[in-house]
């Protein structure tokens, strides 16, 4: 069964390098010339989600992540969000959105994130869990392509 697993810190320390190299090969970071090493520190440094597939392992594959920050001024904030491509389709993306989500709402009114407008699919599963655009960035992260914050509030 599909496991959710907030991840303590000094294993996410140890983790995030190699977490890093796999998101760096995908979009949007690969289009937006995120590489590896800007992506570790990053989730390095906050708290993680893990979900995880089971493998005949103890430990089971990584098969997506949320790395956030709940302490954000705004509200909690959702860094990296992303099942790996192998994994998809499959409630991976919902499962840890729910779990982060639930958790952040206990002391936060708001989750906020950034989509970059060409990223349609994860721009449409935002809006379909119910976050709101609240703005573009134009140019933000890439000339030509915006950022668009959205917002839930809580239920
Ligand atoms: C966005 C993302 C995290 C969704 O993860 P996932 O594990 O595939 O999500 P789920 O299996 O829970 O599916 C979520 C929804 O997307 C739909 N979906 C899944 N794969 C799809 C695909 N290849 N094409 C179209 N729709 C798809 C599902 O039907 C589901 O729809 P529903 O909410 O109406 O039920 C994943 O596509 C991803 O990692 N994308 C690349 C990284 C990214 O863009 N991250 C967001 C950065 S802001």
């Amino acid at each position: 069964m599909l496991r959710i697993d907030a991840v303590p810190t000094d294993l996410t320390r140890a983790l995030a390098p190699e977490l890093a190299l796999w998101l760096a090969t995908i979009d949007p970071w690969r289009r937006l010339g995120i590489g590896p090493e800007p992506l570790a520190n990053a989730i390095g440094a906050r708290p993680l989600r893990l979900a995880r597939e089971p493998d005949g392992s103890g430990e089971g594959t990584v098969a997506g992540l949320i790395s956030w920050v709940p302490d954000a001024p705004m509200g909690a904030y959702l860094s990296v969000v992303a099942t790996h491509p192998d994994h998809r389709g499959r409630g991976i993306g919902t499962a840890l959105m729910d779990a982060v989500e639930a958790e952040a709402f206990v002391h936060r009114r708001f989750v906020l994130l950034s989509v970059s407008s060409f990223n349609t699919h994860a721009h449409a599963f935002y809006l379909r869990r119910g976050f709101v655009e609240i703005g573009h960035l134009p140019d933000q992260i890439q000339d030509g392509s915006d950022e668009i914050l959205l917002r839930k509030r809580r239920p």
